[in-house]
């Protein structure tokens, strides 16, 4: 049997325009339940929509199921030579590099770079004071970033031009962008100048390792051995090929888009939260209190490791605001799912598939007042993120295309929060904000605006 029946002749554009994206999607589950098909001009997208229906598009072979058609849009973004412009063995190679710089040797040392980027950071804040969270936490997300990924000097020399150019690149990833990733439009162009300029920011910077590193003296304030960009350089494809000053730059820009924009707004939503949630505001200040007292007051990346509330607000920020209204693939082989109740239907070859991430996260047979923000959640008593299976949580995607930068992103949301529910009291003096779906991957609307007080005595002795 085909998905969704009482398609409207003339497609669902007069609905998504009217409607917005996720009112659309909302109605359409409503109606026609876990597998429906919406059409956009030329395009047929079926919907998957919860764990039962969903293991296909999550494990199957990419020659089943492959992302490169329904990715094409990121091109202009990421440029040429990486991700989506590339084959897909040399693509999956690219990706072991980013796993290879994000592994826990590596971690460990980005957790002390985070945490005094975090420190001289909001050490410039006063005693009190209101500010607009989602910019400091843009600003901060993109120090520690290019800190991490760059080296000291280098994020010195670049860092206000990079954050603004990142901040045209998300701009420029639009919905339309999916359909018409050059039609020309100002955010269209705004990116394509923005990628140009970061290109050539970069390539610079791997001209000048590539120089020091074939004689010249490394800068010790720039420690190569301890960020990405020398493992991006130092990569080897199993060929035995070294990455080209292309690929390199690809890669980066990559990395730093999909690493800045995606935790610092995952950071301003957990920020959000907690600050609206006075009794998970409180667990998350006493365990830091807790952790500070077993670790002498200094956090590292053990410490990190042991703030389990904090994890779980952060955790249950990402169900609820998961980075993407959806995900998507190209069904190049027709497939069968079957919904929890037994329906049965097949998925054309052809066909877009769309896992929407926003409905999946809330499901209410997978989590209990699943638009209640409960941290507990995910705590070892009813580990409802567990008990619903592997596909239950897909705020970093899951089997073949899970995410490679998890735990650094929670490393660096920890390390910001850790810090700020020590030194300062917090209050939210705007309404919880709004999130803007028009853009690919949805962020809070507008300012976010937060008063401050340093606390007198801070939560730790460092
Ligand atoms: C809060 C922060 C982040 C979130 C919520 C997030 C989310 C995701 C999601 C949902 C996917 C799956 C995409 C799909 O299946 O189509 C993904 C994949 C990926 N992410 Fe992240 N991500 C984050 C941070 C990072 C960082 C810091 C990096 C660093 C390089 C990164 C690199 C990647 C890569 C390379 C993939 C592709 C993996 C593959 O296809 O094998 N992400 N991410």
């Amino acid at each position: 049997m085909s998905p969704g029946p009482g398609v409207p002749l003339l497609g669902d554009l007069p609905a998504l325009l009217i409607k917005g994206p996720l009112a659309l999607i909302r109605d359409r589950y409503t109606s026609l339940g876990s597998v429906f098909t919406v059409r956009l001009f030329h395009l047929k997208l079926t919907f998957l929509v919860g764990p039962d229906v969903s293991s296909h598009f999550y494990q199957g072979l990419d020659s089943e199921i492959s992302q490169d058609e329904v990715s094409q849009f990121t091109i202009p973004t990421f440029g040429p030579g990486v991700a989506f412009d590339v084959d897909y063995a040399t693509r999956r190679e690219q990706f072991r590099f980013f796993g290879d710089a994000m592994k826990p040797v590596k971690l460990r040392t980005y957790a002390q770079l985070m945490v005094r980027e975090v420190e001289s950071h909001f050490a410039r804040w006063g005693q009190s004071g209101t500010v607009n969270l989602k910019q400091e936490l843009e600003h901060v997300v993109t120090l520690i970033t290019s800190r991490c990924l760059l080296g000291a000097a280098v994020r010195e020399k670049m860092f206000g031009e990079v954050g603004t150019l990142l901040r045209e690149l998300n701009d420029g990833m639009r919905l339309v962008t999916i359909l018409l990733p050059h039609l020309p439009i100002p955010a269209h162009r705004r990116r394509d100048a923005a990628r140009a300029r970061l290109g050539e920011i970069f390539a610079e910077i791997v001209r000048s390792r590539k120089n020091r590193s074939d004689g010249g003296r490394a800068d010790d304030d720039d420690c190569h051995d301890h960020d990405m960009l020398q493992c991006l350089i130092d990569s080897r494809y199993k060929d035995g090929r070294g990455t080209t000053e292309t690929e390199v730059v690809g890669m980066f820009v990559s990395a730093l888009f999909a690493g800045q924009h995606n935790s610092s707004s995952a950071a301003t939503w957990a920020g959000a939260r907690l600050l609206t949630h006075a009794k998970h505001l409180r667990a998350a200040v006493d365990e830091q209190a807790r952790v500070a007292a077993r670790h002498g007051g200094r956090v590292d990346y053990d410490a990190l490791l042991e703030m389990d509330t904090l994890h779980r607000c952060v955790k249950e920020t990402l169900r609820l605001h998961p980075p993407a209204l959806m995900l998507l693939r190209h069904a190049r082989r027709s497939f069968a799912v079957r919904t929890g109740d037994g329906r049965e239907y097949e998925v054309p070859e052809g066909h877009a598939v769309a896992s929407p991430l926003v409905i999946h996260n809330r499901l209410p047979h997978v989590y209990e007042e699943p638009d209640k923000y409960d941290p507990d959640r995910f705590g070892p008593r009813r580990a409802e993120d567990r008990a619903g299976g592997a596909l239950a949580y897909m705020s970093f995607g899951a089997g073949r295309h899970l995410c490679v930068g998890e735990a650094f992103a929670y490393m660096q949301i920890k390390v910001i929060w850790s810090h700020l529910l020590r030194n300062f009291e917090l209050e939210l003096v705007s309404p919880f904000p709004q999130t803007d779906w028009n853009v690919v991957m949805p962020g809070p609307k507008g300012k976010v605006m937060v008063s401050y007080k340093r606390r007198q005595v801070p939560t730790t002795t460092a």
